[in-house]
């Protein structure tokens, strides 16, 4: 007697099982189709095709001294009054820059102009005596993950004396300067001329230039 009811509670258990399940599967189909189908959900999808290829807002460049000003005539550039006769003075800086070689991002390459001969500056105010050009170049290794930067002597002591830079600048003696980035941005080291009066710091591989094991091939 026990085992027979035993047995009837075991069928309608299994019974309800199948049941459950069987409703569960049924429940289930329409469940799926109306995830897909119903205006509720779909409203959900809309925002995730919301960054549609929209017209790409017109760039601001990042970097100082960038030379759009060079393909830019004066009379477009937005900041002078095309109307004003004074135009007729001024010199447009295509025309201006013409002679002068550019670099990879068309900024000026001032050490290309001095190179080519584009430009010869005065060692003196009057003009007399010779810069003292030393050729050193100091191999700086405290970059991380950057290549190493090439400091060569030889480009700088063609504008500058050892004493613009020497002992304000850096002490004169290999690893006596502790470096980075953010001193460099803030315009101390390096950053006291770079991006002020030579070629921006964002140019980063004119000075990260050799490349190490360590850091990720060239990529100019
Ligand atoms: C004008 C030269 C110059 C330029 C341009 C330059 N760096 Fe540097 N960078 C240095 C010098 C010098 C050091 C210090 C090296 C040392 O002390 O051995 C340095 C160090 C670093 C370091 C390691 C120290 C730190 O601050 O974490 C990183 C990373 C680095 N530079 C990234 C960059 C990146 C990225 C750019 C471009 C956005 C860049 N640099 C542009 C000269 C430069
Ligand atoms: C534009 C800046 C600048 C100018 C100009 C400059 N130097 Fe340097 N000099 C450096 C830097 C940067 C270092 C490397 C410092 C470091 O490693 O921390 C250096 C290092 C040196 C060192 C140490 C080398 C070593 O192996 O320890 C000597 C010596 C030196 N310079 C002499 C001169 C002389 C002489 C002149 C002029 C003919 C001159 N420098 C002009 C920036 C300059
Ligand atoms: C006192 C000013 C001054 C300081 C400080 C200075 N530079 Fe320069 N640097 C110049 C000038 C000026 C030029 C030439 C103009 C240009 O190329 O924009 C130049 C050019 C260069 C060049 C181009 C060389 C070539 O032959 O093409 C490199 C690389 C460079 N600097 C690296 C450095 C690094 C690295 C430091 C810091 C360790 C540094 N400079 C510090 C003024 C400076």
């Amino acid at each position: 007697m026990n085992r027979s009811i035993h047995w009837i509670v075991a069928v309608v258990i299994s019974c309800g099982l199948l049941i459950a399940s069987g409703a569960g599967l049924a429940a289930g189909a329409p469940e799926t189709a109306e995830s897909t189908n119903s205006p509720k959900k779909k409203e959900k999808a809309k925002p995730q095709k919301a960054p549609a290829p929209s017209a790409p807002a017109p760039q601001k460049s990042i970097l100082p001294g960038d030379n759009r000003a060079r393909t830019t005539s004066l009379a477009k550039d937005g900041i002078h009054d095309p109307a004003s006769p004074a135009m007729q003075l001024l010199q447009d800086p295509s025309q201006a820059l013409s002679a002068i070689p550019a670099g990879q991002w068309g900024e000026v390459d001032w050490m290309k102009a001095i190179r080519e001969g584009v430009i010869k500056p005065f060692a003196s105010l009057n003009g007399k005596g010779n810069m003292d050009v030393l050729d050193m170049d100091i191999i700086l290794t405290n970059t991380k993950t950057m290549p190493h930067v090439r400091f060569p002597h030889e480009s700088h002591t063609r504008w500058l004396a050892c004493t613009n830079c020497h002992p304000d600048v850096f002490i004169a003696k290999k690893g006596e300067n502790v470096m980075n980035m953010d001193a460099i941005f803030r315009g101390r080291f390096c950053g006291t001329c770079h991006g002020r009066v030579a070629f921006s710091v964002y140019i980063c591989q004119r000075c990260h230039s050799i490349p190490h094991e360590n850091s990720p091939p060239k990529w100019w």
